[in-house]
């Protein structure tokens, strides 16, 4: 029997609830050195609790954190609220002694970024950040491919994430659309961790950025029967150069919420002049190598159910976007018990605030119309 740990979840929206979803099928999971059980839920919003009332375990469910904090056999708190709480109660969960799975982009700006990562560095506690795109079995036969493979000169990098719900105009304003709430950063904070972790992971860290901002729709429905300023930037697309062996590589960074067709595309593209590599949810089980031979072909493969953390599911069935978070928190769980090896962590608290360094830099470059160095 693998040892109990205690989940709390701070905030029991979209999020909370696909977490909770995840621990639900966690017997998928082969090996697994912890068994998480979720004992309690903090929303603000009484409705929202109603639906963990399904979770057995679950015994204190409350509309004020402080109580879910209170609860000794909380182990870990997911906190999945928007941004401009973040602050407040990442630090109210370390105070409490708790071991934290933080939400992107990690604090509204960059200072706040920052006294969050002081904060937790001087915790001792686990703490990692949200970002499960990167646990699609192409994704990791791409990492694995681009860790052992020489590619020759890396001629280019693009990173993308890209929604296209935004396009109705008739779809109310919510916090995601406010700067209030959701940050200056907009769409780069809503989107932006997932597009930059796999890059910064492979030690490709911007050293310039020239960015171009669009915010089309300007108005949304208040819900209300009015209307509301929707002042977030929608549309972010980052030039950046990162530093390869020494030569300076354009990678393009590209995070949308009006993009046409777009659904929730994810995708990452190397291109070098001796191979190159490419993935996107679109094409979820599809992987694309170049064979810089003499036919200069892509060959395309199809990567089944092959997964870092091992699952009882028949590896030649198609994997989705739950079966990534459930990856994500095996990745969570391994690495808090010191048995992550060599496999794919979460994003870690260092690469949080350089996302939002890259982020905070694209706003300057934006305003001024110049490039930014970092
Ligand atoms: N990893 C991902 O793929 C992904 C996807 C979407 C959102 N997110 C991130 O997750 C976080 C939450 O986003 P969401 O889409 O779940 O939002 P959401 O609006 O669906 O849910 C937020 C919940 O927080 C609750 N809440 C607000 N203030 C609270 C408080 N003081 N105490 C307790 N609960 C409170 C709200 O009532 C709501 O139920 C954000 O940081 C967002 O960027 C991550």
């Amino acid at each position: 029997m693998s040892e109990r740990v205690g989940i709390g979840i701070i905030g029991g929206g979209l999020m909370g609830k696909e977490s909770a979803s995840a621990f639900g099928r966690w017997l998928a999971l082969q090996n697994a050195p912890v068994h998480p059980e979720i004992v309690a839920v903090a929303d603000t919003n009484p409705a929202v609790l109603e639906w963990f009332k399904r979770i057995p375990a679950a015994h204190c469910l409350t509309t004020d954190y402080h109580e879910l904090l209170a609860q000794p056999d909380v182990d870990i708190v997911y906190v999945a609220v928007p941004h401009h709480l973040h602050e407040q109660i990442y630090g109210d969960v370390l105070d409490a002694g708790k071991d934290l799975l933080a939400e992107k982009p990690f604090g509204i700006d960059l200072a706040s970024a920052e006294r969050i990562a002081k904060k937790s560095k001087d915790s001792g506690r686990f703490v990692r950040v949200s970002s499960e795109f990167p646990f699609f079995p192409g994704l990791q036969e791409a990492f694995r491919y681009l860790r052992e493979t020489d590619i020759g000169d890396v001629l280019e990098i693009r990173a993308g994430f890209l929604h296209a719900s935004d396009l109705d105009r008739s779809k109310p304003i919510n916090w995601k659309r406010q700067i209030v709430t959701c940050g200056e950063i907009g769409v780069m904070g809503d989107l932006g961790m997932h597009v930059v972790h796999v890059p910064f992971r492979l030690g490709w860290i911007p050293k310039s950025v020239y960015a171009q901002l669009q915010n089309v729709i300007t108005q949304r429905p208040d819900g209300r029967g009015g209307s509301a300023v929707s002042d977030t930037w929608d549309n972010a697309t980052l030039h950046t150069n990162v530093e390869i062996k020494g030569q300076s590589v354009p990678m393009t960074l590209e995070m949308k919420r009006l993009a046409p067709g777009q659904m929730n595309s994810w995708s990452f593209e190397v291109l070098g002049t001796a191979g190159g590599v490419r993935f996107s949810t679109k094409e979820p089980k599809t992987l694309w190598i170049y064979m810089a031979d003499r036919t200069q072909s892509w060959v395309r493969s199809d990567v089944g159910h092959k997964t870092a953390f091992e699952t009882i599911t028949g590896g030649i069935f198609e994997f989705g976007f739950p079966d990534a978070l459930l990856q994500m928190w095996a990745a969570f769980l391994f690495e808090r018990s010191g048995i992550l090896d060599e496999r794919f962590g979460c994003a870690t608290i260092d690469e949080a605030v350089m996302s939002h360094r890259l982020f905070g830099a694209a706003l300057d470059s934006h305003r001024r119309q110049v490039v930014v160095n970092l």
